[in-house]
């Protein structure tokens, strides 16, 4: 397969409009048509309640050219899942673990011309997205949704790559302590913009939110998880009801323990005690593994490993969760699907 003329190297994370997307309607109880369009836009009635009270939930996960031309999916189960938890909590139909794949590869196959080629480090980002649609005014669910996969070629989320980067604590929450933090839906990210925007115009990547109970332990950044490595090289990422399950770190979870040998915590952060961490990352499927050099906190600079080279673990599971993802490191059992 021929492939389209594109800076492959230096792609960033962008939207581009691919030839074709996947789209399923639910009407009458049940999800009916459903196939690939050429048509980017939709149109919608102005009471659809994905307007007024945010009945929108995603899922993001990428696709990969492989050294022998094949093309992996990232453990799109655990995407599919997390999209069916997420229309649970907004009372939103859920999408079909099969159909949910079956749309994937059909966007990939049909826009495979735009996957970036093997040793590029580019990746198809694949963004399935539902909402709630239909004329309505009163806070309730939809009667109708839409469902959709596009896609585009996509580099580094965070600038840089594996270059470590400086985060801020937000003042601001995210999502509340049992509100919305574990689904992936839409009111997070809205709630995410300002924080975000302040924290890049003081010139840092984005924030790291701390727990809305007490502000005194890490959630997680408002596109990624966080992880720490500890002084006794112990793997630990927060436990909260609040921050997204995320799948790259279940993936690291998993990885440190049976692939580097060490000890994995689920566990509290807490912010005065982050000296016992000598390295820490941000980490999802857009921002893979992005380290954290700095974190301010009010007027400190709390540095990790360092504001200029990435640590060694940080680096090995790097390379073990990207080898695993582009066919070159063998996978756990039912992590990788092939287009
Ligand atoms: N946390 C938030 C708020 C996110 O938006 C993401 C991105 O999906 C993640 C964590 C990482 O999740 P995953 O590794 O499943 O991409
Ligand atoms: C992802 O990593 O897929 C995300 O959804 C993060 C996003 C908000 C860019």
């Amino acid at each position: 397969m021929s492939t389209v003329e594109l800076d492959w190297e230096n792609l960033g994370f962008d939207y581009m409009e691919l030839p074709y997307r996947y789209r399923a309607y639910y009407r009458d109880g049940k999800w009916q048509e459903a196939g690939l369009t050429t048509d980017a836009n939709i149109t919608l009635n102005e009471g659809s309640p994905v307007f007024h009270y945010g009945q929108a939930a995603f899922e993001g996960l990428k696709a990969y050219r492989c050294k022998d031309g094949s093309i992996n999916l990232f453990r799109p189960d655990q995407n599919a899942k997390r999209l069916q938890n997420s229309c649970q909590r907004l009372l939103m139909p859920e999408v079909p673990t099969d159909m949910f794949i079956e749309g994937l590869k059909q966007v990939v196959k049909a826009n495979e011309a735009y996957l970036p080629p093997y040793g590029t480090g580019g990746t198809l980002y694949l963004r399935p997205n539902i909402i709630g649609v239909g004329p309505n005014i009163g806070v309730h669910p939809a009667k109708e949704y839409i469902f959709t996969i596009f896609a585009m070629p996509v580099g580094n989320y965070f600038k840089g790559g594996l270059t470590p980067t400086n985060f801020l604590a937000a003042d601001y929450d995210r999502a509340a302590h049992k509100g919305t933090g574990q689904s992936k839906v839409g009111g997070n990210y809205a709630a995410s913009l300002l924080p975000g925007a302040q924290a890049k115009a003081a010139g840092f990547a984005d924030c790291i939110y701390l727990d809305p109970l007490t502000h005194t332990k890490i959630e997680e950044v408002g596109s990624a998880n966080f992880f720490g490595i500890t002084k006794d090289n112990e793997f630990v990422t927060p436990k909260s009801p609040s921050i997204l399950p995320s799948v790259t770190k279940y993936s690291l979870l998993y990885l440190a323990k049976h692939r580097l040998g060490m000890e994995t915590k689920e566990t509290d952060i807490y912010l005065d005690d982050l000296d016992h961490l000598t390295e820490a990352g941000a980490c999802g499927t857009a921002a893979v593994i992005t380290p954290i050099g700095g974190f301010q906190i009010g007027d400190k600079l709390h540095v990790f490993y360092s504001q200029t080279e990435v640590g060694p673990v940080t680096k090995k599971l790097y390379a073990e969760l990207t080898g695993i993802q582009f066919g070159d490191v063998k996978a756990p059992e039912g992590w990788i699907v092939k287009v």
